[in-house]
């Protein structure tokens, strides 16, 4: 595909997933969070469902667990500009319940077809349940964060979802060690 052809798609693909009306969710949505950042990026964040900020403002990860994430990518020297993050819903479940599997069946495409335009080198699930979504069913994330696979010609990990460090803040030593592993990856691919 020649530049002005990924481009093109990703118009259509953002103005197609901007009218979406596939699920329930279309109707109590503010805005629908496609997802910013680079869409050259190499490192691809992937969270579960925009929260209250979110659909206010139709930009992932801006509330607070959207704070916290920045200051680990901070501390590792990742700009966030330079990287891609979307999340596996791009409309807010009301009362930020988890997606239900029929709502993540009907949006992964959009979430498919923005991977294979911006064809990052590794994708980062943040949190269970695009872990559980993108890795594997059976992820467990106690046990799993920070492990990279190869899956389909990605390298993909999942790490804790910022919401469950701010619930547990036993959780950020292991976050901090797992941004770091991230950060190395990318700069091995970036060679
Ligand atoms: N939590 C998510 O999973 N995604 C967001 O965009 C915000 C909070």
């Amino acid at each position: 595909m020649t530049k002005t052809e990924v481009e093109q798609k990703w118009e259509e693909l953002e103005h197609k997933c901007k009218s979406c009306t596939k699920c329930p969710l279309s109707e109590t949505r503010t805005n629908v969070v496609f997802g910013s950042g680079s869409r050259k990026a190499k490192l691809m964040f992937v969270g579960e469902a925009p929260g209250e900020k979110e659909d206010l403002s139709g930009i992932p990860f801006v509330g607070a667990a959207g704070k916290l994430l920045d200051k680990y990518l901070y501390a590792v020297d990742i700009d966030r500009n330079d990287v891609f993050i979307a999340n596996m819903l791009k409309c807010r479940p009301p009362k930020n319940r988890d997606p239900k599997e029929e709502e993540q069946d009907l949006c992964i495409e959009y979430l498919r077809e923005q991977v294979r335009l911006i064809r990052p080198k590794i994708i980062v699930c943040l949190g269970r349940i695009a872990a559980k979504r993108l890795i594997k069913e059976d992820f467990m994330i106690t046990k799993e964060h920070g492990i990279f696979f190869e899956k389909n010609g990605f390298t993909i990990c999942a790490v804790y979802h910022p919401s469950a460090l701010l619930r547990d803040p036993r959780k950020k030593e292991d976050m901090l060690v797992d941004m770091q592993k991230i950060k190395k990856k990318l700069d091995e691919v970036e060679k």
